[in-house]
């Protein structure tokens, strides 16, 4: 059989899914909706062959075993299941990013594995069949199937809960400043973090503002409306944070970092320079600005004693198949 290789993106959930509807099928409570992210990709190729006589995985240069290594197979055993064949597989990753900080591996990860490891079992499944895939690998990796900005239908059974492409890249030239403030891999997973998130006292209280908040932030973003969009996208970023902090038991994704980046975009704004924050599950500060101001935003964070280095993205293509295989 052929050798499949995808390259995919990670993405920024402007709202965020945070709690989950059905752990095993990664179903969230809410919608959400993100942009790809251009310059944080996985590379993943996928082989099944005969000759292999257990699947093995290897992200990084390094053999990965235990709950990673089971989460891939899960993905790998849906897709044999699908092509009816019961063939071992190897599958080879580069990220070009640090894993497990907070930027999304897991999206980018999944997304690209979906792609590669269908096409290696010969399927040809649909945009919708290969968020839902990648979807049962990492519930965020939904979204980056589709090109630009995506919106992730919660719906309630499996074919229902998918993302959809809902403005192309070049609709907006948006620009994510990743900073990072500590590349080591997080304490506190993800999937940790959903399982607690419903213990907050504060999170009823969120899922009843978001039908309103993601239909405000769509408004912001189809009018352009640059300064509406970015104080919804931190009130997001706080609001799944405040979750967090007050879960049982409690989860804290900052660092001291995280703090001097928020204080600096205040303090940017005051003469006119608009970068909006938003933090996923890690300590890492996403900076969203307009194109033209990413690299004035670059270098003024550079300039923190805190910011190890940044990484800038701009809208992008989503998952798809490249030529060039790994191994
Ligand atoms: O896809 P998961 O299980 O890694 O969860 C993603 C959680 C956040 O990144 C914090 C939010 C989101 O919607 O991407």
């Amino acid at each position: 059989m052929k050798k499949s290789t995808a390259i995919s993106p990670a993405n920024i959930a402007f709202i965020k899914f945070w709690g989950k509807k059905d752990p095993e099928l990664n179903l969230p409570f809410n919608d959400t909706f993100s942009m790809n992210l251009s310059c944080c990709l996985t590379t993943t190729t996928v082989e099944f062959s005969p000759k292999y006589k257990e699947d093995s995985i290897v992200v990084g240069g390094k053999e990965v075993s235990g709950g990673k290594k089971d989460r891939v197979i899960k993905i790998l055993n849906l897709v044999r299941e699908k092509a009816s064949f019961n063939l071992k597989a190897r599958a080879v990753s580069e990220n070009s990013f640090p894993e497990g900080a907070g930027i999304a591996s897991s999206a980018s990860a999944f997304s690209a594995l979906a792609l590669a490891a269908s096409c290696a079992a010969g399927l040809n499944l649909s945009e919708k069949e290969l968020s839902i895939l990648a979807r049962r690998g990492s519930g965020s990796a939904c979204r980056s199937i589709p090109s630009g900005f995506s919106e992730w239908k919660a719906g309630n059974s499996n074919d229902s809960s998918y993302a959809v492409q809902i403005a192309k890249p070049d609709f907006w030239s948006l620009a994510d400043v990743v900073v990072v403030t500590n590349k080591e891999e997080k304490k506190v997973g993800s999937t940790e973090g959903h399982e607690l998130a419903t213990t907050s006292p504060y999170f009823k209280a969120r899922l009843a503002r978001l039908p309103t908040k993601i239909r405000k932030i769509k408004k912001a973003f189809f009018k352009k409306d640059f300064l509406t969009f970015g104080s919804i996208l931190e009130e997001e970023a706080i609001d799944l944070h405040l979750t967090a902090m007050s879960s049982n038991p409690p989860v804290y994704y900052w660092n001291g970092g995280t703090i001097d980046v928020i204080h600096a975009t205040q303090e940017w704004r005051k003469d006119g320079l608009l970068g909006f924050f938003s933090i996923d599950a890690g300590p890492n500060v996403h900076l969203i600005c307009l194109g033209k101001d990413s690299s004035e935003v670059e270098k003024r964070i550079k300039q923190l004693k805190s910011v190890l280095f940044t990484i800038t993205n701009k809208p992008c293509e989503g998952t798809h198949l490249v030529e060039k295989h790994l191994f």
